[in-house]
């Protein structure tokens, strides 16, 4: 089978790197991919919301299944595009449709899913230019911190956690009537701060069945000892220590079955990955969001601890059979440890040469802002490069990590030196 992988980051070249090592895969294709992908796939230059482009590559390749990585896509309806296009509506699309893509576009529409289904997770209210008034009257009616949530999508920067009130206040008239986030905070989520120990959970659905995959913990600060600026993640872990299986069950019954039935139930025809941002607080776990595909870097620990067959998940994913699936994992710990351009998350440069590739023993260099430029690798953004380890405990394999980060070199190359400081 030939098959394409869209988007170009850590997440889909470990992907293509998992799906080459299918019997089942024949030709794959990544776009626009990296030069990770370019040395296993071959990249194709499309945007991954170009719908029309990316049907006449699927053509023209004779492609039967796509994967799709990120979420503009899903959220703009690429899942629908195929099905309502006779020429293409044979092809899989692994990724849910619009409908349920919502629950990671409007933060409004997943709390409403939330509070419908009984599932558990912060109380809130939402709020437009109409009534920001009605916005002040519940800000004062919470304890500090205050958390704001622009309603769509934007780029991981739209959550604001404030401490005081009138600070509050005034982001919350920035994001609705100056149009912070532009068209995403239209609206905003007011919610209940939860304090805990956050950890994500990832669930296969064929949109009947479910399989729930290895827990992991990403790093998203910047700094060390999660100080500064939000990223998005400069590292993970998996599994989570802390996610016992007395836990694990309560996420199963209280989050995972809860969330599949209400797909069910609401009509939201989703095939693909279910990515559960949840919180601990105390021994109960509580939803912070949904995302509608895998997250980064969390499949650069998750997929490589997957033992089965990537593709035959996939097919059973299509097929609707993934009850018949056994998913078998890698019992070691897995680690990633996110190699980031100077100045990331805000400006940087581009187009400085990664050195030292050929050297990375015991670790896997997953390429993200990275492509290749006559011949050698050269850094594309802000997330360069994510190298992740095996270990038989998660220290283990961060100190692999480290060691080879060691040998690795590009001007102005920044990480993390602390992932898995709190565990
Ligand atoms: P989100 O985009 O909804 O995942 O929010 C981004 C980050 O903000 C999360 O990963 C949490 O660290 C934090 N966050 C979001 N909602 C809450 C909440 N209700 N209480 C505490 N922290 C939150
Ligand atoms: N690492 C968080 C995300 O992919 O959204």
């Amino acid at each position: 089978m030939n098959i394409l992988i869209l988007g170009s980051g850590g997440r889909e070249h470990t992907f293509a790197w998992k799906m080459t090592q299918s019997p089942l895969c024949n030709s794959l294709f990544v776009a626009p991919g990296n030069s990770g992908t370019a040395q296993i796939a071959k990249n194709l230059d499309l945007n991954v919301t170009d719908f029309q482009a990316i049907k006449k590559a699927v053509l023209e390749h004779k492609i039967s299944m796509v994967v799709v990585g990120p979420e503009d896509p899903l959220v703009q309806g690429i899942h629908d595009f195929f099905l309502n296009d006779k020429d293409i509506k044979h092809v899989s699309v692994i990724g849910p449709q619009k409908a349920a893509a919502e629950l990671e576009g409007s933060k409004e529409f997943a709390k409403e899913f939330l509070v419908r289904h009984n599932i558990p997770t912060a109380a809130y209210k939402s709020f437009n230019k109409t009534n920001v008034e009605e916005g002040y009257a519940f800000l004062e009616t919470l304890n500090p911190p205050y958390v704001l949530k622009a309603d769509g999508l934007a780029a991981g920067k739209g959550v604001l956690i404030l401490n005081d009130l009138n600070e509050a206040k005034t982001e919350l008239k920035s994001m609705l009537v100056d149009a912070k986030f532009g068209e995403a905070s239209s609206k905003v989520v007011i919610e209940e701060f939860l304090d805990g120990i956050e950890l994500s959970c990832f669930v296969l659905t064929d949109g009947k069945n479910y399989k729930i995959l290895p827990t992991a913990k990403d790093y998203k600060r910047i700094g060390e000892g999660d100080t500064g600026l939000n990223t998005g993640g400069m590292g993970a872990i998996s599994p989570v220590p802390f996610a016992t299986d007395d836990f694990l069950n309560k996420i199963e019954d209280r989050i995972v079955k809860p969330t599949i039935d209400g797909l069910k139930k609401d009509n939201l025809p989703y095939k693909g990955f279910v990515f559960i941002g949840i919180i601990k607080v105390g021994d109960d776990p509580k939803v912070i969001e949904y995302n509608v595909r895998m997250g980064d870097p969390e499949t650069e620990v998750v997929l490589p601890r997957l033992k089965t067959d990537l593709v035959e998940i996939f097919q059973a994913i299509a097929n609707e059979t993934l009850d018949e699936v056994v998913i078998e994992i890698d019992e070691r710990a897995a680690t990633t440890v996110m190699l980031v351009s100077g100045g990331y998350p805000e400006g940087y440069e581009k187009g400085k040469e990664i050195t030292g590739l050929e050297n990375v023993e015991g670790s896997i260099a997953f390429h993200a802002g990275a492509i290749e430029r006559e011949g050698k690798i050269v850094t594309s953004g802000g997330r360069v490069m994510a190298i992740t380890s095996f270990g038989n405990t998660y220290q283990e394999a961060i100190k692999k990590s480290y060691q080879n980060i060691e040998k690795l070199h590009f001007d102005k190359m920044n990480y993390r030196k602390d992932i898995g400081f709190d565990l």
